[in-house]
């Protein structure tokens, strides 16, 4: 049995979980900052960091209680190393390479965007937590792998991942957890900012994404066509620019004059309710119709290279979506894929997620040195 301390300070959110066997979350901190940086209308690097630095240890004390476990039970401590802001990822990585240091236990860095992809996996032990975990334990003790444990009849890879969050639209084709390349990404706006900055033409406020998606709710998509962005036939990138655009040349007309100087016949605050939820409906219809006729490409394409996937990952911020998560399911029906969405909590930032994935690197013998970097970019 494995015993994990995730830890996560990529951008907004402070967060540590203690994860068993890669796939049962025992505990799942997160700390957010969204009161911080609402009034900015954006994260502020500065103020994230400083948040962090203030945050970590009780975050970390705070999983390991929720866990019921001590610092010496852990076998590993990991980290999401990459990608995010320098400042924020620095706090995290330094305190697990404390930990590490200190206890004298592995060290595991994480690629943030690739452990998205994992949360799909992953269980929450819900009501009874104690005697949910002991259910779960003795029901996965006898796999080695958590990916071969919890649905023994189906094996999920290959698998086309879909990451969908604030700072990533990408998709990938994975031969295993640890193994996967990139086959589209967004050229301009990841979808999650296109949401967030949808909410601000919307004046709905922040964050964006989820206020969003539930004004599209009450709303009727047909009322306005927005633009669906494909790029070439046989494009899998995305791009969110011309539908971010059109969106607020619907609320606020064509603009006279041009960059700073543009001003617009009318504002937001003309919009009535009805309005407001039709934009915000065709907005996310627009969104997510253009995120499903990408994976159909996809999976088309890897089929033709013969490497047909069998199960659809979808990781970030957006996985939270109703409508993603209900076209998602459908998809899958229809083409006959395992969709893995993540649980609601799962989604947005997390360290279980973290840990989920470090479990992989250390049954197979990855360990990191102290010498383990922040480092901005994705792989
Ligand atoms: O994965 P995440 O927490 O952070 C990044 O790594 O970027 O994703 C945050 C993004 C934000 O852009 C937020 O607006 C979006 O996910 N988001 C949503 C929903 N919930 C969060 N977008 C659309 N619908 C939602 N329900
Ligand atoms: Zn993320």
């Amino acid at each position: 049995m494995s015993l994990i301390l995730g830890i996560e300070t990529s951008c907004d959110e402070t967060a540590a979980s203690v994860v068993e066997e890669g796939v049962i979350v025992r505990s799942n901190i997160i700390a957010t900052q969204h009161k911080l940086h609402e009034r900015y209308g954006g994260v502020v690097p500065e103020l994230a960091s400083r948040a962090h630095l203030e945050r970590i240890s009780p975050v970390i004390s705070e999983a390991l209680e929720k866990a019921s476990v001590s610092f010496a039970d852990l076998d590993a401590i990991a980290v999401g190393n990459r990608p995010g802001l320098i400042g924020s990822l620095l706090v995290g990585v330094s305190a697990a390479k404390a930990l590490a240091w200190t206890l004298n236990k592995p060290l595991i860095g994480i690629d943030h965007v690739k452990a998205h992809l994992y949360a799909g996996f992953m269980q929450i032990p819900s009501a009874d937590p104690k005697s949910q975990i002991s259910n779960l334990t003795s029901q996965i003790s006898n796999f080695k792998s958590p990916i071969s444990n919890l649905k023994s009849d189906i094996k999920p890879f290959p698998a086309l991942g879909l990451v969908i969050s604030g700072g990533h639209t990408s998709l990938y084709s994975l031969a295993s957890p640890l193994e996967m390349r990139v086959i589209g990404r967004t050229i301009d706006d990841a979808v999650g900012e296109a949401y967030d900055k949808a909410a601000v033409i919307l004046a709905i406020g922040y964050p964006g994404g989820p206020r969003l998606d539930k004004l599209a709710q009450t709303g009727d998509a047909s009322k306005h066509r927005l633009p669906r962005t494909l790029l070439g036939a046989e494009s899998l990138d995305f791009s969110y620019s011309g539908l971010k655009t059109a969106l607020l040349y619907a609320v606020r007309g064509y603009p006279v004059g041009k960059g700073s100087s543009a001003t617009f016949e009318k504002s937001a605050a003309d919009l009535s309710e009805e309005d407001r939820r039709d934009l915000a409906a065709a907005f996310q219809e627009a969104a997510v119709e253009t995120l499903m006729k990408k994976l159909d490409r996809a999976v088309e394409q890897l089929a033709a290279q013969g490497e047909r996937p069998r199960s659809l990952l979808i990781g970030g911020g957006v996985s939270a979506n109703s409508l993603v998560r209900k076209r998602a399911l459908e998809f899958g029906e229809e083409k006959g894929l395992d969709v893995r969405l993540p649980a609601m909590s799962l989604c947005l930032d997390n360290a279980a997620m973290i840990a989920g994935l470090a479990h992989e690197h250390f049954t197979r013998g990855d360990r990191s040195d102290f010498k383990l970097e922040a480092i901005s970019t994705s792989r």
